[in-house]
């Protein structure tokens, strides 16, 4: 895939209206009360729309939020995104009622320069998540200009997040384009040595991740609830711990890819075991591979947290993706820890993969020790998978 895309920068905005896919996909208090819980998606989408908005345009957001499958459901409009979209921008923001119904017609095309319109859901849309393109042509035909500065969502080929670029100039926001340049540059032309770190539970959610960076990286170091899988199919015991069977094959096959390669594979020498699923279970270290029943690894021991942070040191590029234990519990988040504090003293380009690695990061408190920390989950694990994402594609390469 070509990541050398246009970008807002290369094409003329003043006085037009600008379509501006965001991802605003943000998570709201489960009670129902419209409380944005973590407004950062939105942040992340303000200097492109302060760029446009400076730049002249009229700008037209629209994003998809939950998914409500082509129904109109109330407890997911964007109100509230408006609402604090508008608080943030410090001036009003105008909020369609429908998506390419007549509200957002009207309120589009009495758009002025210098003004925000947000349009309600796409997904409200049953055309939206099957790339209708009559409802990408409607969407389109508000503007004159598509902008996607969506990450979070270029790895779906929706109507609002590829269809519309059929219809209008397509260029990328400066969010893409960040994201592009840190994760599209580690993976096509990294500062060696490139170090990947993969960890979280399953084996089955990060077989294209590892498949492909073993093709890139100088070293694989991994952690998480994986690791069990990988000891199990060297004939480890693992105990308790999480393991998935039929994921044991791939795992040797892996191992042989690595050595095929010269890749360096890293797992884990010691764990820490615990007697329960539980932040207060007793809990005991023990070497990799000799868990006894009764008991499950939640974090890397000692030992591998040493091997591991000694890995980083001398890294040119690190990617992360992925706890190395159960870090929402205190005594088990040591080791996703430790390797948190390795990456903030390390002189390397260090990206954090979107999801659960960037709630890690921010929980312990070094999000602003990292390079990049990337707003996609899943967009940003198909892009490390090496898959083409169609919310880049369709954008018009420089
Ligand atoms: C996300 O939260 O990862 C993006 O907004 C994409 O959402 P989706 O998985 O519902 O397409």
């Amino acid at each position: 895939m070509n990541y050398n895309k246009k970008t807002v920068k290369d094409v003329d905005v003043k006085g037009k209206k600008v379509l501006l896919r965001c991802d605003f996909n943000v998570p709201m208090a489960k009670d129902g009360s419209g409380v944005i819980t973590d407004d950062k998606r939105i942040r992340a989408a303000l200097p492109t729309i302060q760029y446009l908005l400076d730049q002249g345009a009229a700008v037209i957001a629209c994003s998809h939020m939950g998914k409500p499958k082509g129904e109109v459901k109330p407890e997911l409009s964007l109100k509230p995104v408006a609402q604090r979209l508008s608080q943030l921008l410090d001036k009003p923001v105008l909020m369609a009622e429908d998506v390419v119904g007549p509200d957002a017609q009207a309120k589009a095309a009495a758009l002025q320069p210098g003004q925000v319109l947000l349009l309600e859901n796409t997904r409200f849309e049953k055309g939206e998540t099957k790339n209708d393109p009559a409802l990408a042509k409607a969407m389109a035909s508000m503007a004159e200009v598509y902008v996607s500065d969506a990450f979070g969502a270029v790895h779906r080929a929706h109507a609002s997040t590829a269809g519309v670029a059929a219809f209008l100039p397509a260029v990328s926001g400066f969010l893409i384009q960040k994201e592009l340049d840190f994760i599209g540059g580690a993976l096509a032309n990294p500062k060696r040595p490139l170090v990947a770190i993969l960890g979280g539970s399953k084996v089955s959610s990060k077989i294209g991740v590892i498949n492909n960076l073993l093709e890139i990286a100088d070293t694989i170091i991994i952690g998480g609830g994986m690791a069990y899988t990988f000891s199990a199919a060297q004939g480890g015991k693992v105990g308790d711990s999480l393991l998935e069977e039929d994921w044991k094959d791939y795992s040797l096959e892996m191992i042989q890819k690595a050595k095929d390669k010269g890749v360096k594979l890293l797992l884990p020498v010691d764990t820490v075991i615990a007697d329960a699923f539980a932040p207060d279970a007793k809990s005991q270290v023990v070497q990799a591979g000799t868990i006894p029943d009764g008991w499950q690894g939640l974090d890397i021991g000692p030992e591998t947290v040493k091997l591991y942070c000694d890995a980083v040191k001398d890294a040119g590029t690190v990617i992360w993706n992925g706890p190395m234990g159960v870090f929402e519990f205190a005594a088990f988040a040591k080791g996703t820890e430790a390797v948190a504090e390795a990456l903030s003293k390390t002189s390397a380009i260090t990206i954090i993969g979107g999801g659960d690695s960037a709630a890690a990061v921010q929980q312990l408190g070094y999000a602003d020790k990292m390079t990049h920390i990337s707003t996609g989950g899943g967009a940003s694990l198909e892009f490390m998978e090496g898959k083409d994402l169609p919310g880049v594609a369709c954008l018009l390469d420089q």
